[in-house]
């Protein structure tokens, strides 16, 4: 395989660093590091290590991903994201649940920076009989249109979606749009929690900017091996797709 077309393959790829502490992390990050163009820093190692996480990542030269699920008021978010801004993150993740005047006050507060806001609509683990529990009685489809069009309103340019739904975010939030799909299952492997998942290829040919994969390589028994397969098919679309565009 061409090591340029690899090296692009990477940049869609983030391994989540789902783990309790930083040592733990330390150990999975240095497996994988020359596999993956980012690595995401979730709610339990942020809230173990802080930002220390977040320099982990970067003394290894990769692009961090935090993933905080921010909803709070507009202000206290705002504040936050500003913060995660100021540490270098890539990607920082809010919840468009949160509303439009909280979208427009992060997107506000972290103009001056390069970090890209990505909105959350619904949840990959959540499923009709999940939202009804909550109030929401519109089918996840539709709920997921109705926040991404609130924030693309708002200036919204990244969405984290499932992959049966990255279609409709391509729709709602254009070409540019940067379209970040967890949920990612190898074939065969485990689905554990998650409810609407595809595989890697399939993922990267109907869209997907960056897939997020997590107990699939940090649970796999050589994990590097497990990130780098994950490559090696993201590498296989875009090769494709070079061939019919070059
Ligand atoms: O282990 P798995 O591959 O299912 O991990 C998915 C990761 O993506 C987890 O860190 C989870 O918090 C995150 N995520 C998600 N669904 C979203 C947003 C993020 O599963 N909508």
């Amino acid at each position: 395989m061409d090591t340029d077309i690899r090296t692009k393959a990477k940049q869609h790829l983030a391994c989540a660093l789902d783990l309790p502490n930083l040592k733990e992390a330390q150990a999975l990050a240095r497996r994988i590091q020359h596999e993956v163009g980012y690595l995401k820093v979730g709610l339990e190692l942020f809230t173990s290590a802080g930002s220390e996480a977040v320099s982990l990542v970067r003394s290894l030269g990769l692009k961090c991903f935090l993933d905080l699920k921010l909803h709070d008021i507009p202000a206290t978010m705002a504040r936050a994201a500003a913060a995660a801004a100021d540490l270098g993150v890539d990607l920082l993740t809010v919840h468009a649940s949160a509303g439009p005047e909280a979208l427009s006050q992060v997107l506000k507060a972290t103009a001056h920076s390069n970090m890209r806001t990505l909105a959350v609509t619904v949840l990959t683990s959540s499923d009709e009989k999940d939202l009804k529990a909550i109030g929401v009685l519109k089918p996840p489809l539709e709920q997921v249109r109705d926040l991404a069009c609130m924030a693309v309103e708002q200036g919204v340019s990244g969405f984290v979606c499932a992959a049966p739904e990255l279609h409709v975010l391509r729709e709602v939030a254009g070409p540019n749009a940067f379209l970040v799909t967890p949920g990612i299952r190898p074939s065969l492997a485990d689905s554990f929690d998650q409810k609407r998942v595809a595989d890697p290829a399939w993922a990267v040919e109907h869209g997907s900017n960056l897939l997020v994969v997590g107990r699939p390589i940090r649970d796999a028994k050589d994990p590097a091996r497990s990130a780098s397969q994950i490559v090696a098919s993201i590498a296989t679309v875009l090769n494709r797709a070079e061939s019919d565009h070059p």
